[in-house]
């Protein structure tokens, strides 16, 4: 996901709060999300899938799960923060943009929500 920056670059204080998902194939993780949720809204992080694993739907897979898990456990609203140049990738499962955006390590991102 950042792979030109130290581990300690993607993990969170609350790392131990999320639910962690994974696609795995010959024991080894290609694809993985982490969902936050907090009373009736959720969000979703780190979503990466290895660069020869990636346009198979693995992420797709992922993101309807975390989607479905999200709607059985009452979630109103499912939110990310999409690198701009992902945001036509989330609309496929019904996110839209916000009017809030910002800049990490120089990307641009775009605040991504669906009310479920
Ligand atoms: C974004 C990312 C997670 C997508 O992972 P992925 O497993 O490749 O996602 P999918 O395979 O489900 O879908 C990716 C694209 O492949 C397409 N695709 C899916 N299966 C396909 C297939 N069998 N043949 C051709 N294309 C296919 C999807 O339609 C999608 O197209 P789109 O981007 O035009 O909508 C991955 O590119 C990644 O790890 N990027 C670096 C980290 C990153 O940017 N994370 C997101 C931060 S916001």
């Amino acid at each position: 996901m950042w792979p030109d920056f130290p581990l300690d670059f993607v993990k969170l204080k609350n790392d131990g709060d999320g639910k962690h998902f994974g696609i795995f194939t010959n024991g080894k993780i290609v694809s993985c999300i982490s969902v936050f949720i907090e009373s009736d809204s959720a969000q979703f992080r780190k979503l990466a899938t290895q660069p020869e694993y990636q346009r198979k739907g693995y992420a797709a897979l992922l993101i309807k799960h975390v989607i479905q898990i999200c709607r059985q456990m009452q979630v109103k609203r499912i939110w990310c923060n999409a690198r701009i140049d992902k945001t036509h990738f989330y609309e496929n499962f019904g996110l839209t943009k916000t009017n809030e955006f910002f800049i990490k390590a120089d990307l641009e991102f775009v605040v991504m929500e669906c009310i479920l």
